[in-house]
């Protein structure tokens, strides 16, 4: 395994933790994703389903996850599939999770292969009050393919028309927002990757160096630091680019004079971090361009602070909304007389900041979270403001990743130089990187 996994006692208390939220004489299923198909024979990187992923660690296609607290036999609370491997497969692909392995890995002391699911279920779901079925419940899911889970879950209810059936979507949110110590340790681990890679491209970039070359640098640091890879495509936007938000074409050179802005993370075993930094390509900001970093920074390091147990998201976002109508203001963005006369439903502010500050961060960038609920211990998010002036072709967002505590919020980005000095200093020891 490239990454040290979590601990068996960490995904039998996720599950734990399931069971607490799921009704009496519920029988959950959980589906891991489908290798997705390319063209020809090819085939994309298998990605596990986070929610399997998280209450059992298994990372595996065709891997399937029963919870029935409720069944009369004990040995049916718990049981997990995985693919039955062969000769055949061992020589193709590799080895692949044996059912003592998977038993270890996870915790679960019923495993038994993928092959027995069918068998399984026609004995278990006559047993169970409903059935209580996955989906992909994100805010912003599109779904214009079908999953295997959602294949499943087709199939089930047509199986099984007189069942009725709950959603698991709203308990997964629920105990994937407040991160367990393990998970922490596991995102500490992404966040200083991801760390070392900045500094690999303060020491590697200036004028002339295309923005893929930027991108490769960041990928040989995540690679050979045991990641799998990034954890969403980098954008490494340089000049006018960092105006485009979704910039991730990093085909351009970066020129003298410009700034670069950068989002990349990696993942390590599963967990994202997501970082943003801006850079001088030259290594030195102009007195504009320090300007408007500085005032990202100040937003930044305020909203930061504002990440505290009992607020609610909403009311976050507005508050930070006002911070930065302050130094749109300052920079002479914004007219103070504009702004007080402004619809609140349509803050001039959105003009140069259009996009929330804060998401939930864990197995997914952008994770599964309570929106609707106060903010609690234990919760990461990302903290990103960002100052767009296409008209200056000047781009800056800033962002780290921030735990919620019963105390002061931790920065986990903390030790990673942001102040505009410091990434100048960092710069300036720039030295050809082996
Ligand atoms: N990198 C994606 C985001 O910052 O939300
Ligand atoms: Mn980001
Ligand atoms: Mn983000």
């Amino acid at each position: 395994m490239r990454y040290t996994p979590l601990s068996a006692s960490t995904y039998r208390e996720h599950r734990a933790r399931f069971r607490q939220h799921l009704e009496k004489g519920g029988l959950a299923i959980f589906h891991s994703n489908d290798i997705m198909p390319t063209s020809a024979d090819g085939s994309m990187p298998f990605k596990q389903a986070s929610d399997i992923f998280h209450l059992t660690g298994i990372d595996q296609e065709e891997t399937i996850l029963l919870l029935f607290p409720d069944a009369v036999d004990p040995k049916d609370r718990e049981i997990l599939f995985v693919r039955e491997t062969s000769e055949l497969i061992a020589i193709w692909e590799g080895a692949k999770f044996s059912q003592q392995e998977a038993r270890d890995l996870s915790g679960i002391a019923t495993v038994l292969w993928t092959s027995s699911y069918e068998a399984t279920i026609k004995r278990l779901v006559p047993q169970c009050e409903h059935l209580v079925l996955n989906s992909n419940e994100h805010l912003r899911q599109h779904n214009e393919v079908e999953t295997r889970e959602d294949r499943k879950n087709k199939e089930l209810r047509a199986q099984y028309p007189l069942h009725s059936v709950k959603r698991s979507a709203p308990i997964m949110h629920r105990i994937r927002s407040r991160k367990t110590a393990e998970e922490v340790a596991q995102m500490k681990r992404a966040i200083a990757i991801t760390g070392k890679a900045f500094e690999r491209v303060c020491g590697f970039v200036k004028p002339g160096v295309k923005e893929y070359e930027i991108e490769a640098e960041i990928t040989h640091e995540f690679l050979r630091n045991g990641s799998r890879g990034h954890a969403y495509t980098p954008i490494i936007a340089s000049g006018y680019n960092a105006c485009v938000l979704h910039y991730i074409t990093n085909d351009q050179v970066c020129q003298d004079g410009d700034v670069i802005l950068m989002d990349f993370g990696c993942e390590y075993g599963g967990y994202a971090s997501d970082l943003t930094r801006c850079i001088p390509v030259n290594g030195r900001f102009t007195d504009r361009q320090r300007a408007v970093y500085n005032a990202v920074l100040r937003v930044k390091n305020e909203a930061t602070q504002l990440l505290r147990p009992g607020t609610l998201l909403a009311d976050y976002h507005k508050e930070v909304g006002r911070i930065m109508e302050r130094e749109l203001i300052g920079l002479g963005l914004l007219d103070k007389t504009d702004v007080a006369k402004q619809d609140p439903e349509r803050p001039l502010y959105k003009k140069y900041f259009m996009h929330g500050t804060s998401h939930f961060l864990g197995l997914d960038v952008h994770d599964v979270g309570l929106w609707n609920e106060m903010i609690q211990p234990d919760m990461v998010f990302t903290v990103e403001p960002g100052i767009y002036i296409r008209e200056e072709k000047l781009g800056i967002r800033l962002e780290n990743n921030i735990l919620v505590t019963r105390d002061n919020p931790i920065d986990l980005f903390a030790e990673i130089p942001v102040e505009a000095e410091a990434v100048e200093e960092l710069m300036s020891r720039r030295k050809v990187v082996a």
